[in-house]
Parts: structure tokens; sequence; C-alpha cells
């Protein structure tokens, strides 16, 4: 029976993490168990100072605030930990020392929250004999084997309400407005938001997009008397034959590479054809920040009553997950073996385009 669990949370903050936190804590405190939180992600474990005990007075009022109690990091792989050696950036495995701390710190189970990559290294720790159970979160929504991910709802909320914001100074002006969205290689975020805050042109990477129809169907509906066109771009969108726009190259400062600016070269390759003006709000971290929606602090207060349950069952190695209105588990294994994208056959894009909404093709 484990007595004492570690959790950290891992990757691009969500939110919805505290909620989770405070879920595992309440659980395992309710068990009789202690808890330690690991500050920074797996970084944490490399610093004494980083790894505090975590009780009920810790997580209290904890449940509306954005971000992190415990802090997270996306630079902390151990099995790649970037140190600077000489002026410049060597990647380290430290993966030994961490494992020695998990021990050294006296933990029976630790409890991972994290995207793609935060569950890839909790799969390589467990593969060295550290008791891992996961819990999926990123506002991107593209992890397999849970309908949604936490933290995903917040950011379509966010996305939903700035286009509604952009739809009365768009139609005012007259203009293309170009919002750029968050999501990585999925469309997601851009597809939900876009439905539900009735864009126009709905850009994903899923699809890549023709300039040429793009252009058409802004003039078809100004030819309507619809002077105005709201366009959301998922920042992985890239037009067909072309690449993705990427902000910085993996490597060097960031692990994983930074998309960003597909906003800007979309409204440069429109303003080569249109006559209306164009302009481009890029939502960025607004996305990933601010107080969890409802469906958010559920959904993670279960994901982390659910994680306490999976340790207490010795399920190691099992991720959380929602499947219906149910929570389960599957292997962290199977979640993690490739990302959850959108089918551009599938029922949601069918949907979409049923509405009038442009999709790039
Ligand atoms: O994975 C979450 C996410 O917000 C992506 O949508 C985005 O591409 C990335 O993280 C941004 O990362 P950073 O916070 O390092 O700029």
């Amino acid at each position: 029976m484990a007595t004492k669990i570690g959790i950290l949370t891992g990757g691009g903050d969500c939110p919805g993490l505290n909620a989770v936190i405070r879920g595992v804590v309440k659980s395992a405190v309710g068990r009789g168990w202690e808890v330690v939180g690991i500050e920074d992600g797996f970084d944490g474990f490399l610093h004494q100072e980083k790894c505090r005990p975590l009780g009920l007075e810790e997580v209290r009022g904890i449940l509306p605030r954005g971000g992190t109690i415990l802090g997270t990091s996306n630079r902390g792989n151990p099995f790649a930990f970037p140190i600077m050696r000489e002026g410049k950036v060597e990647l380290v495995d430290v993966s030994d020392e961490v494992r020695s701390r998990i021990v050294n710190l006296g933990l029976t189970a630790l409890i991972v929250v994290g995207g793609d990559g935060s569950l890839k290294i909790a799969q390589e720790m467990m593969r060295r004999g550290i008791p891992i159970v996961g819990v999926p979160k990123t506002i991107d929504n593209d992890l397999m084997e849970t309908d949604v991910t936490f933290g995903y709802n917040t950011a379509l909320e966010t996305a939903t309400d700035a286009l509604d914001k952009l739809h009365s100074t768009a139609e005012s002006h007259h203009r293309v407005m170009v919002l750029e969205v968050m999501g990585r290689y999925a469309g997601w975020i851009a597809l939900e938001s876009g439905i539900a805050g009735g864009a126009d042109v709905i850009l994903i990477p899923e699809i890549p997009y023709d300039i040429e129809k793009v252009r058409d169907a802004i003039i078809a509906r100004c030819k309507r008397g619809r002077r105005f066109s709201v366009v959301v771009v998922a920042e992985g969108a890239y037009a067909k034959g072309g690449d993705r726009v990427v902000k910085e190259a993996a490597g060097g400062k960031s692990v994983v590479e930074r998309l960003g600016g597909v906003g800007e070269a979309l409204s440069r390759e429109l303003g080569g054809v249109l006559e209306m003006d164009i302009r481009v709000t890029v939502l960025g971290h607004l996305q990933r920040g601010g107080t969890p929606s409802t469906f958010d602090r559920c959904v993670g207060s279960r994901f982390g009553v659910k994680a306490v349950e999976l340790v207490e069952a010795g399920a190691f190695g099992q991720m959380v997950c929602l499947k219906g209105r149910h929570i389960t588990s599957v292997p962290i294994e199977d979640a993690v073996r490739s990302l959850k994208l959108i089918d551009p056959s599938g029922e949601m894009v069918r949907h979409a385009e049923a509405l009038g909404i442009m999709l790039g093709r």
C-alpha cells in the first residue's frame, strides 16, 4: 500500500492544474497518505528545496486559480537535460539522479500531470522502475485515448470570446479579422471555437489551405452584402505546398519548435489579392491563463481523485482519461503513441462545412 506519493506538473501550464493537485491531495490525505509536491516538473527532483510536503492547507482556495501552484517547465526532460557548457547548451542524461531522488524521498508512487512530452518522459521513467500514474493536460486536446484533456475547455472559451469581440469590429470597419490561436499540430481550438464563434473561415493543420479558395470565399461573402469576414487560423496551419510558420526552431533555448506567425503570413498572402483591410490578432498565452471553466475544474478534480485510486490499486503505467461521462484509465503508452488530430473527412469538419464555414479547401 502506497503511503507517500509525489505529484508534479510538467510542460506548458493550463487552467485546471490546481484542481488536479487539490483532488490528489484531498483524496490521498483522506487515506492517511503523505503527498510531496515537486516544483517545476521533473526539474524539481534535481533541487532538494523544490520537493515539499503538500497538505490540505497548501491546496485550500486554489480551485479557481489558473496556472499551477507547483510551477512547471518544458525544459526539464531528465533524459535530455539542458546544461550550459562553455557558453553552449548541451543535453545530458540526469535520469539516474532523478531516480535516486525519488527513492531517497521515499516515494512509493509518482503522479505526473502532463501532455504528450511529460507523459513520454513518465513512460521512460516507468521503464526504469518508477511507479507512475499519468494525468492528461493540455489546451491543445491532442492526446489520444481521452475524449478531452482538461484546460482545453477554458482555452476554447477564451478563443470564442475573442471571436465574438472581433466580429463587431470586423463588421463596423468592413474588414477581414484574422485570429491566430494555439494548438500546436492539431486544429481543435481553431475548429471548435470557430464553430462556436461563427467564423467564416477556419484553417487547421489537418487541411492545408488553398489561398485562392480562401480569397474567393471572402469575395463571395462581400458579393452577398457581408462586407467583413472573420478567419480563425490554428498556429500549425499552412498553405498547400507550403510549410508551417516556425517562430523558433527546436534546440538552443527551446527544446521543441515554437510555432507562431501564420496569422501575419496569411494576412500578407490575402493582402496581395484582396482590397479589404486585414487585421491580425494573435491570442497567444491568454489561452493558457485565467480561471478554469466549470468543466475543467470538475474534470480536473475527478482526474485527481481517479489518479489516487489508480495508485491505491497499483495500476502503474496507466493514465486517467475521460470516456463519455466516465473517468477511467488507459495505458500511458497508448495515449502517447501518436497525436490526436482532426479527421479531415470526419463529423466535426463536415458539420462545420454544412454551416457554411470555409475550411480552406
Ligand atoms: O502545448 C500547449 C501550447 O500552448 C501550444 O498550444 C503552443 O504551441 C505552446 O504550448 C507554446 O509554448 P510556450 O509556452 O513554450 O511558448
